[in-house]
């Protein structure tokens, strides 16, 4: 059971967003996800209470950093395949290594040096925290928001910065879709958007398949776990 966090020290680099795509994707391929929502303003707390909620996809409240673990328990019930936790965008965030262990700690960032900066204030933290653990947290950032046409150059200073400070960065980008927004305003999962005639749903869906298969490939990991899926089989 895979546990991914998203840790920014910055608001608006496009976490909540990039949790709920890996939980969509996931989801989309047979797995039960958790999601703990840390951030007080509970913007999945929030899209869970839209119409459509995805059937394999919980949502469970955790205003204050002290309450993750108690979500994580009342999530662990309806055992999940995968625990993801999206925080808020504050160094308080990264608080969340005291509740869970992680498998995964995503960073996402847009391609612009403020970002960047902040990005690389992360990673460090994170490395921190995971020295602080006695182990290293295995940490990737994740560009977002990445325009579908064009490269602009500031991307690729982005990925030159963080790489000369090896800073590892997640194979797959999301790109900028009105589709990822209009997720948030409809609720649901890649299915309702089309139900309701939001265009780009095609690219989006490849979109999160890419993403999902390089968070797969990281880990090692099939969507479901092996002993399930045999499981299911046998029964
Ligand atoms: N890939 C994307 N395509 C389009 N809009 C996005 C994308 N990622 C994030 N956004 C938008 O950017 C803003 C910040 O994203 P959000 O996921 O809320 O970031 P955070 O959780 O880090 O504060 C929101 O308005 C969101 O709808
Ligand atoms: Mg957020």
């Amino acid at each position: 059971m895979p546990n991914v966090a998203f840790i920014s020290p910055k608001g608006g680099a496009g976490k909540t967003t990039a949790a709920l795509l890996l939980a969509l994707g996931l989801a989309a391929r047979g797995a039960r996800v958790a999601l703990i929502d840390s951030d007080p303003n509970k913007p999945l707390v929030r899209w869970a209470g839209l119409p459509g909620l995805p059937a394999g996809i919980s949502v469970h409240a955790a205003p204050t950093v002290q309450d993750i673990r108690d979500a994580a328990q009342e999530a662990r019930r309806r055992q999940p395949d995968w625990t993801i936790v999206d925080t808020e965008g504050s160094v308080r965030g990264a608080m969340v290594f005291a509740a869970l262990r992680f498998d995964l700690v995503v960073t996402p960032l847009t391609a612009s040096q403020l970002d960047a900066v902040e990005a690389i204030k992360g990673s460090e933290l994170v490395a921190s925290f995971g020295k602080r653990a006695g182990s290293s947290l295995l940490h990737r950032c994740l560009l977002t928001r990445v325009p579908a046409a064009l490269r602009p150059r500031s991307l690729k200073a982005v990925v030159d910065q963080l790489r000369g400070r090896e800073i590892d960065i997640l194979p797959a980008a999301l790109i900028e879709k009105e589709a990822f927004r209009a997720l948030f305003e409809l609720g649901g999962g890649l299915e309702r958007l089309e139900a309701h005639g939001v265009s780009g749903v095609p690219a989006a869906r490849r979109n999160i398949e890419a993403y999902v298969d390089s968070v797969l490939d990281l880990l090692a990991r099939p969507a479901v776990s092996e002993p399930a899926a045999a499981y299911c089989r046998a029964g």
